[in-house]
Protein backbone atom coordinates (compact mmCIF):
# COMPACT_ATOMS: atom_id res chain seq x y z
CA UNK A 1 0.00 0.00 0.00
CA UNK A 2 1.59 3.08 -0.76
CA UNK A 3 -0.77 6.20 0.65
CA UNK A 4 -3.42 6.50 3.07
CA UNK A 5 -6.80 5.08 1.98
CA UNK A 6 -9.65 7.18 2.95
CA UNK A 7 -12.59 6.04 4.78
CA UNK A 8 -11.44 2.86 5.11
CA UNK A 9 -13.91 1.88 8.23
CA UNK A 10 -16.61 2.49 5.65
CA UNK A 11 -14.84 0.46 3.37
CA UNK A 12 -14.01 -2.70 6.08
CA UNK A 13 -17.53 -1.99 7.33
CA UNK A 14 -19.25 -2.82 3.49
CA UNK A 15 -16.47 -5.00 2.57
CA UNK A 16 -14.69 -6.85 5.47
CA UNK A 17 -15.70 -10.54 3.18
CA UNK A 18 -14.07 -9.20 -0.35
CA UNK A 19 -10.98 -7.59 1.73
CA UNK A 20 -10.18 -10.96 3.26
CA UNK A 21 -11.01 -13.33 0.39
CA UNK A 22 -8.53 -15.87 -1.86
CA UNK A 23 -9.33 -13.26 -4.78
CA UNK A 24 -8.15 -9.76 -3.02
CA UNK A 25 -4.95 -12.01 -2.17
CA UNK A 26 -4.57 -12.85 -5.75
CA UNK A 27 -4.68 -9.21 -6.42
CA UNK A 28 -2.46 -8.37 -4.14
CA UNK A 29 0.29 -9.98 -6.77
CA UNK A 30 -1.09 -8.61 -9.59
CA UNK A 31 -0.04 -5.56 -11.45
CA UNK A 32 -2.02 -2.59 -12.18
CA UNK A 33 -0.47 0.39 -12.87
CA UNK A 34 3.03 0.77 -12.39
CA UNK A 35 3.85 -0.20 -8.70
CA UNK A 36 0.44 -0.28 -7.76
CA UNK A 37 -1.13 -3.85 -7.56
CA UNK A 38 -4.56 -4.72 -8.40
CA UNK A 39 -5.82 -4.71 -4.59
CA UNK A 40 -4.32 -1.35 -4.26
CA UNK A 41 -5.59 0.19 -7.21
CA UNK A 42 -9.52 -1.27 -6.31
CA UNK A 43 -9.03 -0.27 -2.81
CA UNK A 44 -8.21 3.76 -3.64
CA UNK A 45 -11.11 3.63 -6.56
CA UNK A 46 -13.33 2.52 -3.76
CA UNK A 47 -12.02 5.66 -1.49
CA UNK A 48 -12.31 7.97 -4.79
CA UNK A 49 -16.36 6.74 -5.13
CA UNK A 50 -17.17 7.60 -1.78
CA UNK A 51 -15.06 11.38 -1.64
CA UNK A 52 -16.72 11.33 -4.81
CA UNK A 53 -20.44 10.77 -3.64
CA UNK A 54 -20.02 12.29 -0.30
CA UNK A 55 -18.53 15.52 -1.67
CA UNK A 56 -20.98 15.86 -3.75
CA UNK A 57 -23.52 14.74 -1.47
CA UNK A 58 -25.15 11.93 -4.40
CA UNK A 59 -27.82 9.93 -2.77
CA UNK A 60 -25.71 6.22 -3.43
CA UNK A 61 -26.43 2.78 -1.74
CA UNK A 62 -23.09 2.70 0.08
CA UNK A 63 -22.95 -0.70 0.85
CA UNK A 64 -23.77 -1.23 -3.04
CA UNK A 65 -20.86 1.25 -4.15
CA UNK A 66 -18.28 -0.11 -1.49
CA UNK A 67 -18.53 -3.75 -2.70
CA UNK A 68 -18.88 -2.75 -6.64
CA UNK A 69 -15.90 -0.92 -6.49
CA UNK A 70 -13.87 -3.42 -4.37
CA UNK A 71 -14.89 -5.95 -6.95
CA UNK A 72 -14.54 -3.65 -10.43
CA UNK A 73 -11.69 -5.25 -11.38
CA UNK A 74 -11.53 -8.82 -9.83
CA UNK A 75 -10.33 -10.57 -13.08
CA UNK A 76 -7.59 -12.27 -11.50
CA UNK A 77 -4.76 -12.76 -13.78
CA UNK A 78 -1.66 -10.52 -14.88
CA UNK A 79 -3.23 -8.57 -17.88
CA UNK A 80 0.85 -7.24 -18.46
CA UNK A 81 1.35 -10.77 -20.28
CA UNK A 82 1.94 -10.53 -23.64
CA UNK A 83 -1.05 -12.91 -24.65
CA UNK A 84 -3.17 -12.35 -27.62
CA UNK A 85 -6.15 -12.21 -24.53
CA UNK A 86 -4.68 -9.46 -23.28
CA UNK A 87 -4.28 -7.13 -26.08
CA UNK A 88 -7.95 -6.76 -25.54
CA UNK A 89 -7.94 -7.01 -22.26
CA UNK A 90 -9.67 -3.11 -22.09
CA UNK A 91 -12.36 -4.80 -23.17
CA UNK A 92 -13.27 -8.28 -22.16
CA UNK A 93 -12.08 -7.68 -18.42
CA UNK A 94 -15.57 -6.12 -17.04
CA UNK A 95 -17.03 -9.24 -18.49
CA UNK A 96 -14.54 -11.47 -17.01
CA UNK A 97 -14.46 -9.72 -13.48
CA UNK A 98 -18.17 -9.96 -13.11
CA UNK A 99 -18.45 -13.36 -14.05
CA UNK A 100 -15.83 -14.93 -11.07
CA UNK A 101 -17.27 -12.20 -9.01
CA UNK A 102 -20.47 -13.89 -9.06
CA UNK A 103 -18.89 -16.86 -8.53
CA UNK A 104 -17.46 -15.54 -5.15
CA UNK A 105 -20.06 -13.29 -3.75
CA UNK A 106 -23.44 -12.45 -3.95
CA UNK A 107 -23.95 -9.06 -6.03
CA UNK A 108 -27.21 -6.96 -6.43
CA UNK A 109 -28.43 -5.03 -9.14
CA UNK A 110 -26.48 -2.26 -8.62
CA UNK A 111 -22.45 -3.71 -7.87
CA UNK A 112 -23.33 -6.07 -11.35
CA UNK A 113 -24.05 -3.15 -13.13
CA UNK A 114 -20.62 -0.99 -11.69
CA UNK A 115 -18.15 -4.10 -12.82
CA UNK A 116 -20.12 -4.71 -16.27
CA UNK A 117 -19.76 -1.09 -17.61
CA UNK A 118 -16.96 0.03 -16.16
CA UNK A 119 -14.89 0.75 -18.59
CA UNK A 120 -17.35 3.16 -20.50
CA UNK A 121 -16.71 4.68 -22.69
CA UNK A 122 -14.59 2.11 -24.20
CA UNK A 123 -16.49 -0.49 -23.83
CA UNK A 124 -19.85 1.31 -25.51
CA UNK A 125 -23.19 0.48 -23.16
CA UNK A 126 -22.94 3.24 -20.44
CA UNK A 127 -23.57 2.91 -16.71
CA UNK A 128 -26.97 2.67 -15.33
CA UNK A 129 -27.05 3.70 -12.17
CA UNK A 130 -25.78 6.75 -10.15
CA UNK A 131 -22.94 3.87 -8.52
CA UNK A 132 -21.94 3.50 -11.38
CA UNK A 133 -21.49 6.52 -13.43
CA UNK A 134 -18.92 6.92 -9.92
CA UNK A 135 -16.87 4.35 -10.56
CA UNK A 136 -16.65 5.04 -13.95
CA UNK A 137 -15.23 8.39 -12.93
CA UNK A 138 -13.16 7.72 -10.19
CA UNK A 139 -11.57 4.43 -12.09
CA UNK A 140 -10.63 6.71 -14.57
CA UNK A 141 -9.38 9.78 -12.12
CA UNK A 142 -7.11 6.90 -9.88
CA UNK A 143 -5.78 5.28 -13.62
CA UNK A 144 -4.01 8.24 -14.46
CA UNK A 145 -2.94 9.28 -10.91
CA UNK A 146 -1.19 5.87 -10.57
CA UNK A 147 0.17 5.86 -13.96
CA UNK A 148 1.44 9.35 -14.02
CA UNK A 149 2.76 8.30 -10.33
CA UNK A 150 4.80 5.21 -12.48
CA UNK A 151 5.93 7.96 -15.07
CA UNK A 152 7.30 10.32 -12.13
CA UNK A 153 9.37 7.45 -10.42
CA UNK A 154 11.17 6.29 -13.54
CA UNK A 155 11.74 10.12 -15.27
CA UNK A 156 13.76 10.78 -11.55
CA UNK A 157 14.80 7.27 -11.49
CA UNK A 158 16.63 8.35 -15.15
CA UNK A 159 17.49 12.27 -13.85
CA UNK A 160 19.11 10.75 -10.70
CA UNK A 161 21.60 8.25 -13.15
CA UNK A 162 22.57 11.05 -15.59
CA UNK A 163 26.24 11.66 -14.81
CA UNK A 164 27.81 14.27 -17.04
CA UNK A 165 31.24 14.39 -15.94
CA UNK A 166 31.65 17.58 -15.49
FE1 LIG B 1 -11.01 -2.16 -15.03
FE1 LIG C 1 -9.97 -0.18 -12.36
Amino acid sequence: MKKKVRYFSTIKKHGSDILESDGMKTEKKCVQHGSFSVYDHSLYVTSMCLRISRKLRIRVNEKALVRGALLHDYFLYDWHEPTKANRIHGFTHPGIALRKAQKDFRLGRIEKNMIKRHMFPLTPIPPKCREAVILCVADKLCATAETADGFRKKLADKIRRVNLNV
